[in-house]
């Protein structure tokens, strides 16, 4: 029932050429929209570019991250409203890495979150938890803590239209992927963490993905859990044959 969506996370990676190439590269050969989203989640600098090449296609784009407010003296920051304009359909935010390297709360992310809907755009918002965390078991805790935070004043409708992503820390650019249980699992808490916040409607439309050394070689079996709608793929993003080879599973 829910559409697939695979959404490639380049961070901060390729120079503005690399990235035209990229969009002639894949932009005519990937499945129909109708069938799986397919998105590129590029650094802001080459999205105006990319966005016109990509024109007339099912190729769908992506921030990897965006201030709260739309203007202003905030110097460095991307404006959502100006991500917006461009018509740029999504934008990551609380990716572990903005959390840990830019100190990015949870209630930044719930900032986020609000005006980026307000600008009719649609987040992707991570979670994931610490090997340590792990460890201890308290996975499905952390987890229902950052999701809870960051949806916070949200409406059912919103959250309806969401993207969430859950992504182990430890699994990233590990190449150490969370089995597709625990991949299944976990979504299944962001699933019931949202069904406890908002009722079984909104849970059952909300999608997740699963985000942590995806590969051509282990997409299918991630899309094939029940809990999991779709990859946020970093490493095996990059390369285009790669992030074709990553939709194989829709044929
Ligand atoms: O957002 C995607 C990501 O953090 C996973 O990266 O390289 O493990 O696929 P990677």
């Amino acid at each position: 029932m829910r559409k697939p969506i695979i959404a490639g996370n380049w961070k901060m990676n390729k120079t503005l050429a690399e990235a035209q190439a990229f969009v002639e590269a894949v932009k005519n050969n990937i499945p129909s929209k109708e069938l799986v989203d397919t998105v590129i989640g590029s650094p802001a600098l080459f999205l105006a570019s990319m966005n016109e090449l990509r024109q007339g296609t099912d190729l769908q784009l992506s921030a990897q991250n965006s201030y709260f407010e739309n203007a202003g003296a905030f110097t460095g920051e991307t404006s959502p409203a100006a991500i917006a304009d461009l018509g740029i359909e999504y934008i990551i935010i609380g990716h572990s890495e903005r959390r840990e390297y830019f100190h990015e709360t949870d209630e930044d992310i719930n900032k986020k979150a609000k005006a980026i809907i307000a600008n009719g755009v649609t987040p992707i918002i991570c979670c994931g938890e610490s090997l340590e965390t792990f460890e201890a078991g308290k996975t499905a805790e952390w987890v229902e803590g950052q999701i809870t935070a960051a949806l916070k004043d949200l409406t059912a409708e919103q959250v309806s239209n969401l993207v969430i992503a859950y992504e182990p820390i430890w699994a990233i650019g590990t190449g150490k992927s969370a089995t597709a249980e625990i991949a299944d699992d976990t979504c299944g808490v962001v699933r019931t963490t949202v069904e406890k916040l908002y009722g079984k409607e909104v849970s059952e439309k909300v999608r997740v993905q699963y985000g942590g050394s995806v590969k051509p070689e282990n997409v299918a079996e991630y899309m094939s859990k029940e809990n999991v709608d779709g990859a946020l793929v970093g490493g095996a993003s990059l390369d285009a044959e790669s992030f074709l080879a990553l939709l194989d599973f829709v044929k």
